[in-house]
């Protein structure tokens, strides 16, 4: 995503909606997958979605952090808030680093389950945020 696109609310939230469905989409996957005690699939599942994360979440988030955001941190009205915004992404990536670990290393699938359910939710709360503060600037430049 352009840098452009990151500060318009309609395109921003689009990107947002589609990444977080399509991960949802595979974490239910995995999820029933687990349920049906299918282990094997459910932990390809999971690699599928760590691969997905990664391609588009991180990836967005490093594009926000060398664009968008470089913009917040001149402001000092805005830089506490964006500051938060950073801290997210490195929350997110530390979700990833340690699914991708403890599915390399094994780890109970159950357990491995939880890492993906958190990153989801702390993801929606992130993008929910960001888009709140989208909007908040879209209406302050009316
Ligand atoms: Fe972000
Ligand atoms: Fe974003």
């Amino acid at each position: 995503m352009g840098e452009l696109s990151q500060r318009k609310l309609d395109i921003h939230r689009k990107f947002h909606h589609e990444t977080e469905s399509k991960g949802e989409e595979f974490t239910m996957n995995a999820k029933s997958l687990l349920a049906e005690s299918l282990h094997e699939d459910a932990r390809q599942a999971l690699y599928l979605l760590c691969d997905h994360w990664k391609m588009t979440v991180l990836r967005h988030a490093k594009e926000e952090e060398n664009g968008w955001y470089q913009e917040l941190a001149d402001d000092e009205e805005v830089r506490p808030m964006m500051l938060g915004f950073r801290r997210d992404h490195y929350l997110l990536e530390r979700f990833i680093t340690d699914l991708d670990a403890k599915l390399t290393e094994g780890e109970p699938l159950a357990e491995v389950m939880m890492y993906a359910d958190g990153f989801l939710k702390l993801l929606h709360y992130h993008n929910e945020l960001e888009e709140k503060f989208l909007a908040q600037r879209e209406e302050e430049n009316l």
